[in-house]
């Protein structure tokens, strides 16, 4: 027999004057291999057409689907349901602005975290499109592209106590993106540079290192060693500013 799936699902939808928070429950009969993106999608075409939620890839890679799942950040479409309990409770992700019911506007967080940090290439080199291309040690390429691997999904965001506790912490994934750019060559910045970014309670010391986001990223992000990685960093950065001074 298969099993009978209660999903509680928030609903508000901000936009409505009319509209207040609650919670409202749909029961599924589950099947093979159903993942929570399907879930949802038979709730909306056979049960509600109104509930709002984001999708794009159905293979974790466009990192919008994600939620808050019986209290975890995760990816509705790498949840299989099989994974969860009969009693599914689901969240929009805190931190980020509410859209309507679970969909959140990831994007505008991260524009304004990657403005912050400036994430792009630092160079005074100008861009000769004649040149041969540069050569890069494979094994910094590969460094490089480990932590280029975030899909933006937000859950490590959502995850985080510091961030939940604080506007403009600018948590795990924007210090993964300063750790990709301190390790790429073509990148200018001093340790100083990243210090004024990131060496204050907004970056890297109000991290309270307990690493609920390394936990729920959906990609297994080593955050947990970019962390540590620029601790270190930024903590010889902070000792060697004292002593100039
Ligand atoms: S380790 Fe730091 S960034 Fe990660 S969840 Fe904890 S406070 Fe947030
Ligand atoms: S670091 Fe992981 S959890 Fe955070 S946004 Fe990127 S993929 Fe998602
Ligand atoms: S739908 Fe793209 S990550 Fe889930």
């Amino acid at each position: 027999m298969p099993r009978l799936l209660k999903f509680n699902i928030f609903r508000y939808n901000p936009q409505d004057p009319g509209s207040k928070p609650h919670m409202d429950s749909f029961v599924l009969e589950e099947t093979d291999s159903m993942t929570l993106f399907i879930a949802l999608n038979r709730i909306r075409e056979e049960q509600d057409p109104s509930l709002q939620f984001d999708f794009c890839c159905r293979a974790g890679i466009c990192g919008s689907c994600g939620m808050v799942v019986n209290g975890r950040p995760g990816l509705a479409c790498h949840t299989k349901t099989v994974d969860l309990p009969g009693d599914v409770t689901l969240l929009p992700l805190p931190v980020f602005r509410l859209v309507g019911d679970l969909s959140v506007d990831t994007g505008a967080w991260f524009r304004e975290m990657y403005n912050k940090v400036e994430s792009w290439i630092h160079t005074s080199k100008s861009f000769d499109q004649s040149a041969v291309e540069e050569r890069m040690d494979n094994e910094v390429a590969e460094q490089i592209y480990e932590l280029d691997r975030c899909v933006e999904c937000g859950c490590c965001v959502a995850a985080c106590g510091t961030a939940r506790l604080r506007d403009d912490f600018l948590g795990a994934v924007a210090l993964n993106r300063i750790a990709r750019f301190a390790v790429d060559p073509r990148d200018e910045r001093t340790d100083r540079d990243y210090y004024e970014i990131i060496g204050n309670d907004r970056g890297i010391f109000g991290c309270m290192g307990l690493l609920a986001c390394e936990d729920v990223c959906p990609k297994n992000l080593p955050l947990q060693n970019q962390l540590g990685f620029l601790r270190r960093k930024m903590g010889i950065t902070a000792i060697k500013t004292l002593f100039r001074r």
